[in-house]
């Protein structure tokens, strides 16, 4: 081939990157060492690396594409990732990284630029166990393939709202499900992890046997391991009702009155759920998206939930379904969004005397990303948004009665909004300009939110930790957590070197 040609194709094949991967020497060696361990197991950059670019790819926000590891591992078994481990503890300046849905938007969480990735390709779906009621979950996929595996057995586990969301490192965050109000937070369903350690042993870390590192695992993401495969319990479930509707600003009002009611009163029907998503589009539009969710053939006709169902929208998708039906249709319109995008959080407490909150908040968020959003060309940036996420005090009293999890979420909780803003752009110039937009919310979050307590005569001391799965890298989300010494602890004592706390991607303790 014509040595121009084959330049230009390899530019391509690499993303068309101005600068060109450069590993250390170390982590090529570890590399090397990794692919004569695991023959056919792991990619290399390079002409014509197909499945190498293809695995570089599968991240939902597209800032994460252009990222390239020196080698990409694809075990099949925790055995590989054991071997990998028991390699990279060899070569301490080797930084490494574990992908499994991709769906964490920050850089250098489940990316390695010039390290080692390992992804779940090869570890999909799940099983269940009729004998033991439970299933046995694999960290790599979708929720789609999880949920589908397990409906024809009539059962689910608690996870994703979406199908296309990833779910290892949902089901290590903690998790928003549309079960929380029957089943507690996702992660307090696991009652075992399959887990390669730091020293790369293979551990069955036993909820009931190991009750303190059970209740860390669940919500501190990668901080005690890989987890090659979740025992769950189950739920078990037939035909559902849900889907979304969309509204203009003409029902700002009615549904901000029905999600102040319903954030106290809708754990009454634990079967009922919602994803409150007010959208902040170009050219002051302002656009609500819902989710619906009820555990039963049919909705309720009286109470909170149905309230908001008597407010029309401009469409709904609402019906009675399959949950895979549901949780595939749910995904599909976000699945559009091709951009580079952000994740914030902040935990509000619930306050009574205060309805005007969510329009404060909305207007906020409006205000701050103005300029933003509308500087031509109007492509600049795509939308923001904030969803109010209810986290009722049930939660907290289910969670505590399944052995308690990282955030610390207990049966005296008070109720509890998580906020989680999202923001999609589409250069790489404006990245920063995103990410300072969206500290200057929670920078007027930090201002105006205990004036709003102290007016409504809450303590000001009110536990309000971060929600992990939702959380932007700066955020100091495990410091937030009540016990955040026991589990830093904890993972010392089990990462006495400090491999996932010095060397791997995501929040540390
Ligand atoms: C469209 C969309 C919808 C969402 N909906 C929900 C929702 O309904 N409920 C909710 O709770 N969250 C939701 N999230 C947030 C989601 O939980 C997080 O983005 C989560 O990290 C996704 O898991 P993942 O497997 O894709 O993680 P990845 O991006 O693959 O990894 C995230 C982190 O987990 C670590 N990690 C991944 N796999 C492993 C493993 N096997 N062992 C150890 N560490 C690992 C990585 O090191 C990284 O730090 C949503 C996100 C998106 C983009
Ligand atoms: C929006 O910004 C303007 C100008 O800075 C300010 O006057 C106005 O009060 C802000 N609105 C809100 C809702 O904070
Ligand atoms: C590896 O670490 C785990 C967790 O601390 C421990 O249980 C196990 O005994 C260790 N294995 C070896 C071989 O040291």
């Amino acid at each position: 081939m014509d040595k121009f040609v084959s330049l230009a194709l390899a530019a391509l094949l690499l993303g068309a990157k101005s600068t060109f991967a450069a590993p250390t020497e170390a982590t090529t060696t570890a590399c090397t060492e990794i692919k004569d361990a695991l023959p056919g197991k792991v990619l290399t950059p390079g002409l014509l690396a197909a499945e190498y670019m293809y695995e570089t790819q599968q991240y939902w926000s597209t800032t994460l594409r252009t990222i390239d590891p020196a080698c990409i591992v694809q075990p099949d078994s925790a055995q590989d990732i054991s071997i990998v481990i028991k390699i990279l503890n060899k070569y301490p300046s080797v930084q490494f990284a574990t992908r499994s849905g991709g769906h964490d938007p920050n850089v250098g969480h489940a990316t390695v630029e010039d390290g080692v990735l390992i992804t779940m390709t090869d570890l999909v779906g799940a099983t269940y166990d009729a004998e033991e009621d439970v299933a046995y979950v694999r960290p790599g996929g979708d929720w789609n393939d999880v949920i589908s595996d397990l409906e024809q057995s009539g059962v689910a586990v608690s996870g994703g709202r979406l199908g296309i969301v990833g779910v290892g490192g949902l089901l290590l965050g903690g998790g928003l499900s549309f079960l929380n109000a029957q089943e507690g937070m996702v992660a307090d369903n696991i009652i075992e992890w399959e887990t390669v350690m730091a020293n790369g042993s293979v551990v069955y870390v036993d909820a009931a046997a190991n009750p303190d590192l059970a209740q860390a695992m669940r919500g501190s993401v990668g901080q005690f391991g890989i987890v090659t495969q979740f025992k769950a319990k189950v739920h078990h479930m037939g035909d559902v009702w849900g889907g979304s509707c969309t509204y203009d600003e003409t029902k700002d009002e009615e549904l901000y009155a029905a999600l102040h009611d319903f954030i106290p009163n809708g754990p009454q029907d634990p079967k009922a759920a919602i994803i409150f998503s007010d959208l902040v589009l170009a050219a002051d539009i302002n656009t609500k998206l819902i989710f619906y969710f009820y555990d039963a053939p049919s909705p309720p006709t009286t109470g909170p939930f149905a309230d908001f169902l008597e407010i029309p929208g401009l469409s709904c998708t609402t019906k009675t379904q399959t949950y895979s039906e549901l949780l595939k249709a749910n995904g599909a319109p976000v699945g559009l969004l091709n951009a580079r995008s952000l994740f914030r959080t902040y935990t509000v407490p619930y306050i009574a005397s205060r309805p005007q909150m969510y329009s404060e908040i909305r207007d906020q968020l409006a205000n701050i990303t103005a300029t933003f959003l509308n500087t031509l060309p109007l492509i600049r940036a795509i939308q923001f948004s904030v969803d109010f996420q209810p986290l009722p005090a049930l939660f907290g009293q289910i969670s505590e009665s399944k052995g308690g999890n990282a955030m610390g979420l207990t049966a005296s909780d008070p109720d509890r909004i998580i906020l989680i803003y999202q923001g999609a752009w589409n250069s790489p110039e404006d990245d920063e300009l995103a990410y300072e937009l969206a500290r200057e919310i929670t920078a007027w979050l930090d201002e105006v939110v205990p004036v709003w307590m102290e007016e409504a005569g809450l303590p000001p001391d009110m536990y309000l930790p971060l929600f992990i799965n939702d959380a932007m890298f700066d955020q100091p989300v495990l410091q937030s957590y009540r016990e955040y010494e026991k589990f830093e602890a904890l993972q010392r004592s089990v990462d006495p070197d400090g491999l996932f706390r010095t060397r791997f991607g995501g929040f540390k303790y």
